[in-house]
């Protein structure tokens, strides 16, 4: 299957995203794979068998989210430095978003830009990450702050990957998923409440909705100036749990299902959502064993953690509401009481 992604640019950055069997692929140039050692004893074989290029290097970063810096970084531009690798030489990403994010950073930024191919091997990388071009590293001041726009030359999603990802990390993809449904499409959202993402064949479904409506959005706003913002969405919330959680309790799609709740509690206080509506998500977000609940100690730390979060640095907080199940607004005035009894209702609860 083939989903195009197409980019009104002068430059056209348009690219293709292949989902099934990953392909036999031929470079014409020398080659660096970017991974981890835990995807490389898994999957490494796998793509070696199918690529062929003029030269191939593999370069291992330390598996983790704590380990997406710019030390890590700079450890993956020397590799390309050590080997000689030119304008025309191109970076493949296996591995899940934390691979593929600062692979994506080291081909932006590498002699001004190079071409990289994304073969995300999580979940989450494959209905989310590997799309739409949003590359970086996370440093003192939180998640993803430091980064860029590069696009991917290629994407190739192959669920054969999904067979070796832990059933944690399974489910922190399907967040990102429901998180698509409910934000732009009621009847994939309809769709998933009847479906069984453990089917094959309906997880493959799943990310081909789900990168046809990331392709969607990103080709209408592709460095989020407008409608790209919906897809933070139980991010601006999740984000700041993350944080305070160290990035060690909770995976990233665990904290974004919390973001999701707190969003949609924040919905409901703004007369937004109906509660019908609202318990449907949860629902949905239960049955994929997502936690749904968090205790947030101090409640104004929290919110003063929002500023930190990059769409926040003008000291305006926008914060992703939904309005109905396939709908959602974007609201930068939303006043901080309000903010601040949604946080309340989480003060003392019990962890989820
Ligand atoms: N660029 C974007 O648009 C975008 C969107 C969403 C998330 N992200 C980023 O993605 C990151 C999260 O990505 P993630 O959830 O893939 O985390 P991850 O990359 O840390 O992968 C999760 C874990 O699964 C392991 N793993 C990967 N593939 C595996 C496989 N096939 N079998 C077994 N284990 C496997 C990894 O080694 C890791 O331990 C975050 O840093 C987030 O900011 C980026
Ligand atoms: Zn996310």
């Amino acid at each position: 299957m083939k989903i195009d992604i197409a980019l009104k640019k002068e430059i056209d950055n348009s690219y293709e995203v292949h989902i099934g069997t990953l392909p036999n692929l031929k470079i014409d140039a020398k080659v660096a794979i970017v991974t981890n050692p835990k995807i490389s004893g898994l999957h490494l074989h796998y793509l070696l068998s199918r690529l062929s290029a003029k030269e191939i290097y593999i370069i291992t970063v330390e598996d983790g989210e704590s380990y997406k810096t710019l030390a890590s970084l700079e450890k993956i531009v020397n590799n390309l430095f050590e080997h000689k690798l030119n304008r025309s030489s191109v970076l493949i990403a296996l591995g899940g978003g934390v691979v593929g994010d600062m692979t994506g950073f080291a081909a932006s930024m590498y002699q001004r830009g190079i071409d990289f191919i994304q073969i995300p091997t999580t979940l989450l990388a494959q209905v989310d990450a590997s799309v739409g071009g949003k590359t970086g590293v996370n440093n003192a001041y939180g998640k993803n702050l430091l980064g860029a726009f590069h696009q991917p030359r290629a994407v190739y999603i192959d669920p054969h990957f999904l067979s070796t990802l832990p059933k944690r990390e399974y489910s922190a993809g399907i967040a990102e998923v429901i998180k698509m449904a409910v934000c732009f499409d009621k009847d994939f959202f309809e769709w998933l409440e009847k479906a069984d993402l453990n089917n094959p064949e309906h997880i493959k479904t799943a990310i081909a909705k789900s990168v046809k409506t990331k392709a969607h959005v990103v080709s209408q706003d592709e460095k989020e100036k407008g409608i790209r913002a919906a897809l933070n969405y139980g991010h601006t919330f999740g984000h700041v749990i993350e944080n305070e959680t160290k990035y060690t309790r909770y995976l990233h799609g665990e904290s974004v299902a919390i973001g999701m709740m707190m969003a949609n509690e924040l919905a409901s206080r703004l007369g937004m959502m109906k509660t019908d509506e609202l318990m449907r998500i949860k629902k949905l977000l239960l049955k994929y064993d997502l936690p749904v609940a968090y205790d947030i100690v101090d409640i104004e730390a929290f919110y003063q953690a929002f500023f930190l979060d990059k769409k926040s640095l003008d000291s305006k907080i926008t914060f992703i509401v939904p309005s109905h199940i396939g709908g959602v607004e974007l609201r930068s005035d939303i006043q901080k009481d309000i903010v601040m009894d949604v946080l309340g209702t989480y003060s003392g609860q019990i962890r989820g």
